[in-house]
């Protein structure tokens, strides 16, 4: 039994492996790498604007004696997704886990839902996270296995939403987005499974972070928001990162092509409570 609790606490210990994350400067971004720094990881803390909130989060890791980079990169541009790779590499030697992160809503109702706004989405959210897979997947076949570290070649964590299987109105891009997120990951699993390269998915629902302010932060939102979440509390990024940590270490060595639903059971249809 000893020996069982030993093991366990190695295998969550992500000492002497580098994690990227993008959209790190804020939000589950911020949490999953501060989260990532504290399990022992080397972390690259990716940004696209507000370069002083990379760096605070970055000072924060340095602070409590981890190792963290803030590197510039908009992920939707495959010539600065390949130089932060390179950057990443330089910095701590190799790339061992991608937390593809980066998100952003551009809502609209879908009658008015332009253009730009469903290319704008589907850029970061989709091809994005297509973009750094590609890029970390080539560095995982480059190095190979490191057993002192890992069982696996590398780990890929695509951050999703209930959204992937929830449809969402009004937010037809982001939606849509997700839900090809969770064929990406999917598709990736399978087909790197045998390069010992695993790709699973956590799916947020309601999490306290910018991108939602408006549904938590005055006591009738936050009301009207908890009426979809049988667990009665709103997230928090802490949240996420536990799962992220998990998915990221060898105590998870099984676990290929799966989705976490991290929502207090938002995807549960709450609904149904009373209704039916
Ligand atoms: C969205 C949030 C929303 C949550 C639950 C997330 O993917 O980004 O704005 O609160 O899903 O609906």
């Amino acid at each position: 039994m000893k020996d069982f609790k030993c093991n366990v606490f190695n295998s969550l210990d992500l000492t002497g492996q580098c994690a990227l994350v993008t959209g790190a400067n804020s939000g589950i971004g911020e949490g999953v790498a501060k989260g990532l720094a504290e399990a022992g990881a080397n972390v690259v803390v990716n940004y696209v604007s507000s370069e002083d909130r990379a760096a605070k989060v970055v000072a924060e890791i340095v602070a409590k004696g981890g190792k963290a980079v803030a590197v510039h990169a908009d992920v939707s541009n495959e010539n600065e997704v390949q130089e932060m790779f390179r950057q990443a590499c330089k910095e701590f030697g190799s790339i061992d886990i991608l937390v593809n992160n980066a998100g952003l809503q551009q809502d609209a109702a879908f009658y008015e839902l332009t253009i730009a706004q469903w290319q704008k989405v589907i850029d970061v959210n989709l091809t994005g996270q297509f973009l750094c897979a590609r890029e970390a997947v080539r560095e995982f076949l480059r190095r190979g296995i490191k057993p002192e570290v890992s069982s696996a070649a590398g780990k890929i964590i695509c951050v999703s939403s209930v959204h992937d299987i929830i449809p969402w109105a009004g937010h037809a891009n982001y939606a849509a987005s997700k839900g090809g997120v969770a064929m990406l990951m999917k598709t990736m699993a399978q087909e790197l499974a045998s390069q010992k390269i695993r790709v699973n998915s956590v799916s947020p629902g309601a999490i306290k972070t910018p991108i939602n302010t408006s549904a938590w932060d005055t006591p009738e939102a936050e009301a009207a928001l908890l009426k979809l979440i049988p667990y009665g509390r709103v997230g928090i990024t802490d949240d996420i990162a536990k799962a992220v940590i998990w998915l990221a270490s060898d105590h998870s060595d099984y676990v290929n092509g799966a989705t976490i639903y991290v929502d207090g059971g938002m995807t549960l249809y709450p609904e149904f409570r009373e209704g039916g």
